[in-house]
């Protein structure tokens, strides 16, 4: 209908038609200029910011299986593209998120709307192809779109991202085995072999740039291919057949984004992917709610205990009580069980997920017990939906299996897909399938699983998901997703787990697609006698700055209970919110270093966290985005500053906590220790407190 109507302003407009056209628009500030142009029927745009190239003449376009809308594969088979209407727009708007790490979203635009067509090869009529720019003063977003009423097959993407100078690039190659889960590489843009997105750049300018794409709904994912040392090219990731996207006309690809900005905190703060999202489609969204979990889970990755049955199995009624005991005595809401249902005991990981039942617990889990003991104490239990990468397997029992949940009280289920690429069951209609999980295979399948869920009101985690492109927004269920490399790594991986640095590149990188699944929360950092070459690899402190660094609405609490009780972290990991009003990134140098402070959205405390890589540092924070009204007690969870050090037990455990009466006016000497960090809690002091503490300065 939309798209009907863009057709009628169109005619409205600009009936005449042109080969060769340039268009410009700028952006609301007139920052970043768009100019889009058709050149010999072949359509191209440049982007520029206060008048310097930041993309310069690239081409668009797509190719269809039967022709070629821009330059594609051949350019010379088919007619030319010409402009058939134009049409702009200003927009501004603000918008509320349901949960997030900004409440209220500006939304400011100068939209560029134009429509391309052409006579068909062999009197096939006339086809055509529209493009959407929506130019933000930093940052583009685009999206074609294919307003015929037809059945069409893309075979290429021609979209192209050339830029001035080579880049500078954090990247990973994308059509590996364990999907996302790769550490990030920084290398010259010229080294790129095809990498995921989000991509960050920094350029020789000094811009820091992040390509990525917005509302992928229906469509392969994005992937970018190098071409030559300063350009990329979008490389959708094909079925299993080759084809990259079956679609229905009329039909809007996703928005191809790039975040354009002078420091690399703008990064963290630009909210361009989510406003190019559709709103809200959830009317009631009551039941969603952010918060943290507990749960049965690392004691497997410890291999203390097993997912499947036996001696050792985890998920039994008196284990999963103790984490429902532990839960309740210090407010956190969630209970996540790994290993519950059946299908654990056959090789799930190597093909045979589709053995898993969803809706059958083993024996010794009482699911009617502990859910009804759960809700007594005010917890809620967090369904384990692991599919063993098999999709049919779990869309055949998925209403079923969310439905039962309800029934259950959890209201949060997590899914998983462990396996290098996404099959049926051999017993399934299509036994030989096997897809990438980053293909429009696996995004129709997340799909289904988020609208299906919303129907239940189940609030949804996906491990080994699809990359976040920003459908929380309009799917409130979808709370947080892994896509990354895990605190899990630093259990069990061969390569050590994850590194220091890695924590501060995170918010620059992953963190820019949406919320992430880390799973902080581990404050017994050392267990020789489970994991002799493995350790989780930071300092205390910064395993606390990590609720901040890493914005989830959902954030897990890892460790076991007996090694949180009693601990003095616990004061930080009970008070911690997850949902927020505001966001500032306080210092930043992507893989080295980032403050970010965040305004609790139902309080008016502040939370800072601050990580560094293997380098200690001192950064000096000012405290001016507190309130000058305001009084505050800064609780202080910090590396001593002595022997703090990631790197042996003693110095990693140096956590010195502190309390001072602090305002806006003063500032705050960071003293991060080699792989450290810093947790600061600013709670509104009473009279109380600052009769114990003293005036301050
Ligand atoms: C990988 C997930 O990331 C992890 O959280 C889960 O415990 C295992 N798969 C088993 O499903």
């Amino acid at each position: 209908m939309r798209l009907l109507l863009l057709l009628a302003l169109f005619a409205a407009v600009l009936p005449a038609s042109a080969q060769d056209t340039t268009l410009a628009v700028a952006s609301p500030s007139g920052t970043l200029r768009l100019t889009f142009a058709l050149k010999d029927g072949r359509p191209v745009y440049r982007l520029d910011r206060l008048n310097r190239p930041v993309v310069t003449e690239s081409a668009l376009g797509l190719t269809l299986r039967d022709g070629n809308l821009g330059p594609g594969r051949d350019p010379g088979a088919d007619p030319r593209l010409h402009l058939a209407a134009s049409a702009t727009r200003d927009v501004d708007e603000t918008w509320e998120q349901v949960w997030g790490e900004e409440r209220f979203v500006r939304n400011r635009y100068r939209e560029l709307s134009v429509m391309l067509e052409r006579e068909a090869r062999a009197g096939g009529g006339v086809q055509r192809l529209g493009i959407v720019f929506r130019v933000y003063d930093d940052g583009l977003g685009f999206r074609y779109q294919l307003p015929d009423t037809r059945e069409m097959v893309v075979m290429d993407e021609a979209t192209e991202f050339r830029f001035p100078t080579e880049p500078t690039a954090w990247w990973f190659a994308a059509y590996q085995d364990n999907r996302y889960e790769y550490l990030y590489q920084k290398t010259p843009l010229g080294q790129i072999t095809v990498a995921h997105t989000p991509l960050t750049m920094e350029t020789p300018e000094g811009l820091y740039l992040s390509l990525h794409e917005a509302a992928l709904v229906d469509f392969p994912s994005m992937t970018l291919n190098r071409i030559g040392t300063t350009a990329l090219k979008a490389d959708l990731v094909p079925w299993s057949d080759g084809v990259r996207a079956y679609v229905s006309g009329p039909f809007e690809t996703p928005w191809r984004t790039l975040l354009v900005e002078d420091t690399p905190g703008g990064l963290v703060t630009n909210y361009l992917v989510l406003n190019l999202n559709a709103p809200n489609q959830l009317i009631d969204t009551s039941w969603i709610e952010p918060g943290k979990y507990v749960g049965v889970w690392w004691e497997m990755h410890l291999d203390q205990s097993s997912w499947g049955p036996g001696p050792k199995h985890g998920a039994t009624t008196a284990n999963t009580r103790r984490y429902i005991d532990f839960a309740a005595r210090h407010g956190f809401r969630g209970v996540l069980v790994e290993g519950w249902n059946t299908g654990w005991d056959q090789a799930w990981w190597a093909g045979e997920g589709y053995k898993f039942n969803f809706t059958e617990p083993y024996p010794d889990f009482d699911i009617n017990a502990l859910s009804s003991y759960a809700r007594g104490k005010n917890v809620r239990l967090i369904g384990h939906h692991e599919t063993g990468a098999i999709t049919d397997n779990y869309e055949r029992q998925m209403d079923s299996a969310y439905a039962f949940s309800a029934r259950y009280g959890m209201n949060a289920v997590k899914t998983g897909y462990v396996g290098s690429r996404l099959r049926t069951s051999p017993n399934g209609p299509d036994p030989n399938r096997v897809e990438w999980h980053h293909g429009q295979f696996g995004v129709r399948h997340y799909q289904r699983t988020v609208e299906s869920a919303a129907r239940h009101r189940i609030m949804l985690d996906i491990h080994e998901p699809i990359k976040d492109t920003g459908l929380r927004r309009t799917w409130p269920n979808l709370m947080t997703r892994e896509g990354a490399r895990g605190m899990e790594y630093d259990a069990w991986s061969g390569d050590g787990g994850n590194p220091p640095g890695y924590h501060a590149t995170l918010p620059f990188t992953r963190s820019l697609a949406g919320p992430f699944d880390y799973t902080p929360g581990v404050v017994r950092l050392f267990y020789p006698e489970r994991r002799p070459n493995n350790r989780v690899n930071m300092t205390q402190a910064k395993g606390l700055a990590l609720y901040v660094t890493i914005y989830s609405p959902l954030h897990m609490i890892a460790d076991l209970p007996e090694n949180l009780e009693g601990h003095p972290a616990m004061r930080w990991l009970e008070a911690v919110p997850t949902d927020w009003e505001t966001t500032r990134v306080l210092h930043a140098d992507i893989g080295h270093y980032a403050t970010i402070v965040r305004k609790d959205r139902r309080s008016d405390d502040w939370y800072l966290g601050s990580v560094t890589d293997e380098t200690g540092r001192v950064l000096e924070a000012s405290l001016s985005f507190l309130d000058p009204a305001k009084t505050y007690v800064a609780e202080a969870y910090e590396d001593d500053p002595a022997m703090g050090d990631w790197r042996t037990e003693a110095g990693a455990n140096a956590l010195r906590t502190s309390e001072r009466i602090v305002r806006s006016t003063d500032a705050w000497t960071l003293r991060l220790a080699p792989g450290g960090g810093a947790a600061i809690r600013f709670r509104v002091a009473t009279p109380a407190d600052v009769r114990r503490l003293g005036p301050g300065r």
